[in-house]
């Protein structure tokens, strides 16, 4: 909540009605209002609330209202401006675990892709690494500069073959057998129905490292069998082994606490003039950076075309989970809880506090001044959380289809060096701007999705 306060907004959270670990999901068994609670209707609660604050103690209503999250944060205000498109006026969404009932399933067959231990296809976690640098070895290039950053993981398929066992000149404790092989590409794959249908998307090459979550340990992660035990079947004994696709099929029927942001047709929001941006990091290994495109390409599809004059994603090369990169990739750009990696008394980016470097005070122009985010510039240092070392790297992320485009001679680690290019011409609204007096921003930093 802090950042939000040095900007001079009026700053709500909420716990969403529970209290504990992100792995441990008890407090739901058996209790679906408290679920509901976690769903939507405590953050709903919260900012009808803070409204309420905001206007008895300024005497004056909150002229604009904003939301950051990410994650679970993401989803939540996805979820709110789909339902009730009134709250704010512009919505800063991060890599939104946007439909539980379809992710919280997905854990728990990756997992199941690499169990049980015993089995011949298992992987180690510290294969991870290995299969890291090599999907890097393979990928880095094919975005036109070597950079030790993937930005068109899209354009890569990985041949893990180059790391095969049976290959005579490998080093035997950091290679594969073809059953470990399989496994791996599972998790590049997207994730389908036994006849075949899309279900969910499976992720990035780039994002091996953070995989080390959802492969599990000798069990699947806790984020996907403890949604099916405390949400789906109220059953705190329910096996992980039991996982099939009739679980999925059961926690869609089911949709323990109404959680799915699941809405494209946006026309409400748009309508009363609010704005979207949507981020995701493309080295994101916990929630699939694909689920962030599937997203915005069903709003563009339900909305009769691209929604970039209310509504732009900007993908993130070598950025994890929210926040963080392997790679060194620039990665700050003041996004939910992105300052708290940098310490306690953090706020905005430090030395770049303004709206080319700061996507929280870009949307605010851009609702309230009508000046469109066309990029932002992100940022990292030489020790990634301590500006103090000096800045490393900065390069602009840009709008979907748009990317960043090398100009062939500056430093490759200065933002002026590259732009943002489109494929397609964007078109835009002209919306009236307000007057800024009292403002309020509700920051929910969820760190994972349970
Ligand atoms: C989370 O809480 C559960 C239940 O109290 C506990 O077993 C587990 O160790 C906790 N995990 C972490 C990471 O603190
Ligand atoms: C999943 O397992 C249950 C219980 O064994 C079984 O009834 C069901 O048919 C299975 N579903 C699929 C899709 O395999
Ligand atoms: C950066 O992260 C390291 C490792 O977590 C920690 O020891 C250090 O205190 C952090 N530095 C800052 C400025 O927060
Ligand atoms: C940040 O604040 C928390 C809570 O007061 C404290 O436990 C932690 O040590 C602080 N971290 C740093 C890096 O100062």
């Amino acid at each position: 909540m802090a950042p939000g306060t040095h900007h001079g907004f009026a700053t709500v959270s909420t716990d969403t009605g529970h209290n504990s670990n992100s792995t441990d999901l008890a407090w739901a068994l058996g209790n679906e209002e408290m679920r509901i609670d976690w769903g939507w209707r405590a953050l709903h609660g919260s900012v009808v609330l803070a409204k309420k604050l905001v206007g008895a103690y300024y005497e004056k209503e909150a002229d604009h209202s904003y939301y950051s999250g990410c994650s679970t944060g993401g989803r939540q205000g996805l979820r709110e401006l789909q339902q009730f498109p009134d709250s704010f006026d512009g919505a800063l969404i991060g890599a939104p675990a946007w439909d539980p009932t379809l992710m919280n399933s997905y854990v728990t067959q990756v997992g199941l892709y690499n169990l049980p231990v015993e089995d011949p296809r298992h992987v180690e976690k510290d294969m991870l690494e290995v299969v890291a640098a090599e999907a890097l070895r393979q990928c880095d290039g094919l975005d036109g500069v070597q950079d030790n950053i993937i930005s068109a993981p899209g354009d890569c398929k990985v041949d893990l073959t180059a790391l095969s066992c049976d290959r005579p000149d490998i080093v035997k404790d950091k290679c594969l057998t073809e059953p470990q092989i399989e496994t791996m590409n599972k998790l590049y794959e997207d994730y389908r129905s036994p006849t075949g249908e899309f279900v969910w998307t499976g992720y990035e090459p780039g994002s091996e490292i953070q995989w080390s979550t959802v492969i599990g340990s000798d069990k699947p992660s806790a984020f996907g069998y403890g949604f099916q035990r405390y949400f789906v079947y109220d059953d705190p004994e329910w096996q992980w082994q039991d996982y099939n696709f009739s679980v999925l099929e059961d926690t869609v029927k089911k949709d323990p606490g109404q959680s799915r942001a699941a809405k494209y047709d946006l026309s409400d929001f748009k309508g009363r003039g609010g704005k979207i941006l949507l981020y995701h990091g493309m080295a994101d290994g916990l929630v699939p950076t694909r689920a962030s495109a599937l997203y915005y390409d069903r709003v563009t599809d339900a909305m009769g075309g691209p929604p970039t004059d209310f509504f732009r994603y900007f993908p993130v090369p070598g950025m994890q989970h929210c926040a963080s990169s392997a790679v060194s990739a620039p990665w700050h750009f003041a996004a939910a809880f992105q300052a708290s990696v940098m310490g306690n008394d953090t706020w905005s980016v430090p030395g770049f506090k303004d709206a080319h470097h700061d996507i929280l005070l870009a949307l605010v122009d851009w609702v309230e001044k009508d000046t469109p985010v066309d990029s932002v510039i992100a940022t990292t240092w030489n020790t990634a959380n301590d500006s103090s070392t000096g800045v490393l790297r900065q390069r602009p992320v840009c709008p979907f289809p748009q990317q960043a485009v090398y100009d062939g001679k500056g430093n490759v680690d200065e933002a002026a060096s590259w732009q943002c290019r489109e494929e397609g011409a964007s078109s835009r609204l002209g919306l009236p701007s307000g007057l800024v007096v009292g403002v309020i921003v509700v920051i929910t930093s969820l760190m994972l999705w349970a």
